[in-house]
């Protein structure tokens, strides 16, 4: 590789034209679902940065690595969403100068984080995130066996509710209240650009409050769709939600990523011991220092998996 005709930028935001070029990229790799979002591609949110490093042939740009990191406005994390060097080109330290700009554009006062694989964890850990946070299942399965586990399973909720597709505006605001209540910080502007794009669901209590919500959403798979976040009240209205969400779904597979803790586990054990899935290698998520937060983890049983929604 002649490193000279490599070129290293910081796209912070990317421009349109930008995101279609790593749009183009990430369907040319066929990069896996774990390692991709949809959703940012589609959304191009504000807060979302890159670095990329690009090779130009013939006078044609082509990105062979791509690091993607949000910086919110309502938390002050910085979260590497995506870090990739396309294979022919990996070992070179182009992850590494990237990794490096990376650094350089993001605000010192902000925590880094990120969830990974464990070979890249103990990367991660052993230099600039040294710091262990949560672990979380990633989790792959059959629609139609899901669908069969929730038309037999007996939540035994004697709770009255509606179920409302999220859309509008005003669908959105009750959820985006009822999400900062479980995460403590505002993630309304995300969420208005997320459910026009997703197929979100909300459920309502006979007072008019919102007792759980969640999602699905394409992925870079076809045929497999990801399901999150699912936030209850409890694990019987996340089981509730779960029915009203995938029951009318198209696609033959779903992925979910469940924290691995006593409320992220119920609905783990639900989905293996129910729904016959299957477990995929975990995720770990590491920061850059301790880092002060006050999820109300009794309420998320899975992840938005959205790192445009970092964290949860
Ligand atoms: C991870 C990846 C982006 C690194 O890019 P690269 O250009 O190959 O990286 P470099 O040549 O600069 O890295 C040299 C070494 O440092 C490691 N490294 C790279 N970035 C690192 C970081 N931020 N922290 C610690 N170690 C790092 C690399 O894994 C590599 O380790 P090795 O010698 O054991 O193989 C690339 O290997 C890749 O795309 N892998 C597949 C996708 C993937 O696993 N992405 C990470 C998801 S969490």
């Amino acid at each position: 590789m002649d490193s000279n005709s490599l070129t290293f930028s910081a796209l912070c935001p990317p421009t349109l034209q930008q995101w279609k070029r790593i749009f183009q990229r990430a369907r040319v790799e066929n990069w896996k679902v774990s390692h991709w979002n949809y959703f940012l591609l589609m959304s191009k949110l504000s807060y979302a940065n890159a670095i990329v490093c690009s090779q130009t042939t013939n006078g044609q740009e082509d990105y062979i690595g791509i690091l993607i990191f949000v910086q919110p406005p309502a938390i002050s994390v910085s979260y590497v969403g995506m870090y990739l060097v396309t294979e022919a080109y990996q070992g070179q330290g182009i992850g590494g100068k990237m990794w490096q700009m990376m650094k350089q554009h993001t605000d010192s006062g902000r925590t880094m984080a990120l969830n990974a694989p464990e070979e890249m964890t103990k990367k991660y850990r052993a230099v600039d995130y040294p710091i262990a946070g949560e672990t979380f299942h990633k989790i792959h399965g059959s629609v139609l066996q899901l669908q069969r586990a929730l038309a037999l399973f007996d939540t035994k909720s004697s709770t009255f509710f509606q179920v409302r597709r999220i859309a509008e505006k005003d669908a959105i605001a009750p959820v985006a209240k009822y999400d900062e209540e479980i995460v403590h910080f505002d993630r309304s502007q995300f969420w208005e650009q997320f459910f026009p794009l997703a197929d979100g669901k909300v459920l309502i209590d006979g007072g008019g409050s919102v007792i759980a919500f969640g999602a699905l959403f394409k992925t870079m798979v076809e045929n497999v769709t990801r399901i999150g976040p699912v936030y209850a009240d409890d694990i019987g209205k996340a089981i509730e939600l779960l029915r009203e969400l995938v029951c009318d779904m198209k696609e033959t597979e779903y992925c979910i990523t469940v924290p691995n803790n006593d409320f992220g586990n119920h609905m783990k054990d639900f989905l293996i011991l129910k729904a016959e899935c299957s477990l995929r290698p975990p995720l770990y998520r590491s920061y850059s220092r301790s880092f002060d937060y006050n999820f109300d983890w009794s309420k998320i049983f899975a992840l938005s998996g959205h790192f445009a929604a970092p964290l949860l």
